[in-house]
């Protein structure tokens, strides 16, 4: 068994693969659903920013399992993490076929995957943590959050002693009112909300780029930003904090199909030491990178 997670056989390894129950799969905004299962192991290990891979079971089409983000992990009566819970956007093949799945089928689950925003007990450099999602990116930052304002721990962490002196703040942009998901989730983890959507139909009447400019001139802190969503937004809210020279962690959503580091099917440019780029595995080197360091 090796260590390295860059080794191709490191995650095979270390994920746990297993067919689970669904527990619960319950629509939250439109097109949207929060999928839980029960799988201890996982449920201990993963962390946030990390994903799992899923396909269902006793079913070859699609073959090939899709990553989803965790989104929060739940405890067993003794307080132990058991349940892991992700939400997922009716987009392709499985999305929809897992959306008309009920409670008792089975799934094959395989993680934890990816670097996740580790490094530090939270993970998290500044005090002020700013949260940028568009649509569905949004599924990461729940669980980091809540380990950021000290409420839970994922993985090794430990509970810490007392509630760090940290503020977070989430700029979420949908489509629409009817796609934003989870938004009470946030709010009830002391996250401070902002929204916009791209019809004015709720909050702010635009991008979620102008919310997190208004975000970052406000704040009497240091901040650090991390951001989930479509590529083009990615760019621009790194675009935002590179002016600002305001650190910025991007969680890319590059298509995978092995998860492990074998195909190279999900590679993204990134820039090296030497002044040049090569291709990084986003499944393996990522999914988490220093936005900087993307070649967008
Ligand atoms: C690390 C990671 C975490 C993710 N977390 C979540 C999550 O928490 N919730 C969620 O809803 N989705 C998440 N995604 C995206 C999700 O895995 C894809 O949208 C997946 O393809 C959906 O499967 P499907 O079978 O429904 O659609 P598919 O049938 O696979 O895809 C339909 C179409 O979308 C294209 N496509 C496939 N994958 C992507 C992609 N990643 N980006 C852009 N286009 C793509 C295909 O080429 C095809 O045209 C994540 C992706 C990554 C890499
Ligand atoms: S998905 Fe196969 S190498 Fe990343």
């Amino acid at each position: 068994m090796t260590n390295n997670p860059l080794h191709a056989a490191y995650f095979a390894d270390h994920a746990v693969a297993e067919a689970v129950e669904i527990i619960e799969n319950v629509p939250i905004a439109k097109d949207t659903f929060r999928l839980r299962f029960c799988q201890p192991e996982l449920a201990v290990k993963i962390t946030p920013g990390q994903f799992l891979m899923l396909r269902l079971a006793d079913c070859s089409d699609p073959l090939i399992g899709r990553p989803l983000a965790l989104y929060d992990t739940h405890d067993d009566p003794r307080g132990r993490p058991a349940e892991v819970e992700v939400v997922y956007l009716v987009h392709g093949k499985l999305t929809s076929r897992l959306a008309q799945c009920r409670p008792g089928r089975k799934l094959e689950v395989w993680g934890p995957l990816g670097n996740g925003f580790s490094g530090g007990s939270s993970g998290v450099s500044a005090p002020h943590l700013v949260m940028a999602a568009g649509g569905i990116g949004q599924t990461p930052f729940l669980s980091l959050a809540k380990q950021t304002l000290g409420l839970r721990h994922y993985g090794s962490g430990r509970p810490l002693a007392e509630a760090p002196k940290v503020r977070v703040t989430f700029c979420y942009g949908a489509k629409s009112a009817a796609y934003l998901a989870g938004v009470d989730d946030f709010k009830h983890a002391g996250v401070e909300v902002c929204i916009s959507t791209d019809d004015g139909s709720q909050g702010r009447h635009g991008f979620v780029t102008e919310l997190l400019e208004d975000v970052l001139e406000e704040s009497a802190d240091a901040c650090e930003v991390v951001c989930c969503g479509p590529e083009p937004m990615m760019k621009a809210v790194a675009e935002v904090a590179a002016r600002r020279q305001t650190p910025c962690r991007v969680s890319l959503e590059t298509p995978m199909a092995c998860g492990i580091g074998v195909c190279f099917s999900c590679v993204a440019k990134v820039r090296d030491a030497a002044g040049g780029w090569d291709y990084k595995r986003t499944c393996v080197e990522g999914p988490v990178f220093d936005a900087a360091d993307i070649v967008w």
